[in-house]
């Protein structure tokens, strides 16, 4: 099951995107030494990227499978507490260029309230640049670049008129204790990501998000109540809900829906019940963006690309 588990992240979420986590993630899947330590924490604890974000955390090695494994073995109880008190909570900005083509069709200003928010920096899409295939939007850095098929690029960014994050642990970019998190998070080839948390963490810093502790269940009715009237609210989420137990996110989607204004989700396919969807472009994992429930479009997990239905 925990094999299984990094073999499936390996093959259809690091394939092509990180040569790296795909190769250790596959040693992993047949090291005995590592499995077997994994099965001593919860199953939710095993996720391949809190466990490689940990280590690298402590400084270990993800270069080599020798060095990581031996530095894992020999550090178990540090990396232990790592994977129990800790949850994935990987904050890209890069997951807006998924957002904006449905943003910009909605009546303006937005009042934007993200659940499982992270450090908030997806609060920003008015404040980024965008690049679809070649067709620029916005300057600045920064640049989220997406490879958009099977619908126009949007042509201007939304205005934003409130926005506000819910997290069970919201981060705070200008910390640098959860910074390093989050750039633990980052896969180890990906220098633009780490640029660009860098550039986005900025925009943050310059004009913080109101975020809130708490539950997207249980707090959810209360931070919507604050946004302005005379601003279209949005509740949106990304890469949230798989770390939300099933009841719970029924619970979610009966409140969101009882709400003012509109819901987007960009989620696995597995997590919300979207009827019917058309085949994946591929064997890679992809998420689903909705729009009120109604899903739209396949997009890549960090907002590298998007297929229109
Ligand atoms: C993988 S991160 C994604 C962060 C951000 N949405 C993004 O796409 O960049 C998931 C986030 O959801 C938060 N989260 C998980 N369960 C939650 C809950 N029940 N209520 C609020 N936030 C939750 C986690 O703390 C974490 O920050």
């Amino acid at each position: 099951m925990t094999a299984s588990r990094y073999v499936d992240f390996a093959v259809r979420e690091a394939r092509g995107v990180s040569p790296l986590y795909e190769r250790l993630c596959l040693a992993i899947a047949r090291d005995d030494d590592l499995l077997a330590l994994l099965e001593t924490v919860p199953a939710d604890k095993r996720q391949p990227n809190l466990l490689l974000g940990v280590v690298r955390l402590l400084g270990g090695t993800v270069e080599r499978f020798e060095a990581f494994h031996d530095f894992t073995v020999a550090n178990w109880p540090a990396v232990e507490a790592g994977l129990r008190s800790r949850a994935t909570q990987t904050n890209e900005a890069g997951r807006c260029a998924l957002l904006l083509p449905v943003l910009a069709g909605l009546p303006q200003p937005l009042a934007l309230l993200e659940v499982g928010c992270a450090a908030g920096l997806g609060l920003y899409p008015d404040r980024y640049a965008y690049r679809y295939r070649g067709h620029r939007i916005g300057t600045g850095e920064p640049v989220l670049d997406c490879d958009l098929t099977g619908a126009e690029p949007p042509d201007r960014r939304p205005e934003v008129a409130w926005r506000a994050g819910l997290d069970l642990n919201p981060l705070d970019v200008t910390d640098p204790a959860d910074l390093a998190w989050l750039e633990a998070l980052i896969w180890p080839e990906h220098r633009h990501r780490r640029d660009r948390l860098r550039a986005a963490a900025a925009i943050a810093a310059a004009d913080p998000p109101l975020l809130v502790r708490g539950d997207l269940v249980d707090d959810l009715a209360a931070l919507a109540a604050r946004a302005p009237a005379d601003a279209t609210l949005v509740v949106f989420h990304t890469s949230v809900l798989y770390q939300v137990p099933p009841a719970r996110r029924t619970a979610f989607a009966d409140l969101v829906r009882s709400l003012p204004g509109h819901w987007i989700s960009v989620e696995a396919p597995d997590v919300l019940p979207l009827g019917d969807l058309p085949a994946p472009p591929d064997g890679a994992l992809h998420n689903v963006l909705a729009l009120d429930g109604r899903p739209l479009a396949w997009t890549r997990g960090h907002g590298q690309g998007m297929v229109w239905w």
